[in-house]
């Protein structure tokens, strides 16, 4: 090993420390340190039993609620087994790359005037033959924009490009979408604005009129699917969800109020117990009731937990993700507007958490409801629980 390289890796490892130190200096100065958290989120007593022997989507459709997953071609196409278990579970998909303009292994949108409906046509497909119901996600986006996509589009040709998106893509698949995400993740107010926007390509380039004009072209071209803004942070008692709460709540107002055919709100739910953030159910109800007032359905359409915060300990680690489940969707389930839940993915072996939020101990992430080898996992059994004890609808 040359000496540069060591001095590099001792530094690094300094720096990891050094890191440590401080951030447990901050939470001690806090009179709370990590691993007092982990005890108050770890109830090993907890009761996660459930009774009779019923699927996911089962007892989800007893209280008039969809459940469903997220996923892609790439790890369906080969794993018979992880498809045996969606058919089980789930009522409802979402494909996780293949709607979206690029993504993982796929190219929705090849060129400014090209599309590839390859993959596209797959989950269509796919989600025909298993008699699961699909969800479009998703039409405008500040992610997920192809390479071409910055050196061409300006405020000249934006509209056009928005409006053969939508048009192309929508009608293509008209009658066999349950719900569109028409935009998602379009507020942002560490951004600065006043109203709360993101600033992102589709701001830039066609004003705050964008949003109501995505809405608007949707509904032409598939006037009988739920049209949804999805949006993520939501999810605890912090000041900028808090922040973002309120300039959610100002855009879906200003949408209704000019007659914007926009019929649900979708939050994704991605959960990181053990990160300083506290949950607070009430708020989370106040929010959803909010939401409802205006007249929207609700669906949770990302729901994910991130052990990366999380002992090592397995029995110990499965039991907060678990209990993070249950504790949300219990609150969140209590209003009636909700329509229906989705799993960013059903299986361990299956996560972007793994590449997202990888553990500090590189471990492999437990996040989902089923484990790597398709075995049930307390979450399962979480949400099963909150199926169970919601009010039906
Ligand atoms: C993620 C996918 O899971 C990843 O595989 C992909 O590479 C990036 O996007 N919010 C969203 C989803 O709306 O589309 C994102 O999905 C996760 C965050």
């Amino acid at each position: 090993m040359s000496n540069i390289l060591k001095l590099t890796r001792r530094r690094s490892l300094l720096f990891g420390l050094g890191s440590l130190a401080a951030i447990s200096a901050v939470a001690t100065s806090r009179g709370f340190s990590h691993h007092q958290q982990i005890q108050t989120l770890d109830d090993p007593e907890r009761d996660f039993t459930v009774s009779q022997e019923l699927s996911l989507k089962q007892r989800a459709a007893k209280k008039g609620l969809i459940y469903g997953t997220a996923s892609t071609k790439k790890y369906l196409a080969s794993d018979p087994a992880y498809i045996a278990a969606i058919v089980e579970n789930c009522s409802m998909f979402v494909p996780e790359w293949e709607f979206k303009w690029t993504a993982g292994d796929a190219m929705l949108r090849p060129g400014f005037d090209q599309f590839d409906f390859t993959d596209a046509d797959w989950i269509a497909n796919f989600a025909a033959t298993h008699k699961l119901l699909l969800r479009g996600h998703t039409l405008v986006w500040h992610e997920s924009l192809p390479k071409w996509f910055k050196e061409t589009v300006n405020n000249k040709n934006a509209q056009q490009l928005l409006q053969n998106h939508i048009q192309t893509v929508v009608k293509r698949y008209t009658g066999k979408i349950h719900s569109w995400d028409v935009v998602n993740e379009a507020i942002e107010p560490k951004d600065g604005r006043d109203d709360g926007l993101r600033i992102t390509p589709w701001l830039n380039s066609l004003g705050t009129n964008y949003i109501d004009l995505a809405f608007r072209l949707t509904a032409e071209y598939d006037p009988k699917a739920l049209l949804v803004y999805n949006e993520f942070g939501l999810d605890y008692d912090t000041p900028e969800a808090d922040a973002k709460r309120t300039a959610v709540l100002n855009l879906l107002t200003g949408l209704k109020a000019r007659g914007t055919p926009i019929h649900a709100f979708g939050t994704q739910a991605h959960l990181s117990p053990g990160s300083n953030r506290k949950f607070n159910p009430e708020k989370l109800r106040q929010f959803l009731r909010d939401v409802a007032s205006l007249g929207l359905k609700i669906m949770i359409t990302e729901l994910d937990v991130t052990d990366k915060n999380l002992p090592i300990d397995i029995k110990v680690r499965d039991r907060i993700v678990a209990a993070a489940y249950e504790d949300y969707l219990s609150a969140a389930l209590d209003e009636k507007a909700v329509i229906g839940v989705i799993t960013w993915g059903l299986s361990d072996k299956y996560t972007w958490l793994g590449e997202f939020q990888p553990r500090p101990d590189r471990k492999p992430v437990r996040t989902l409801p089923l484990d790597a080898q398709m075995q049930r996992k307390l979450v399962w059994n979480a949400i099963a629980r909150a199926f169970d004890n919601c009010p039906k609808r």
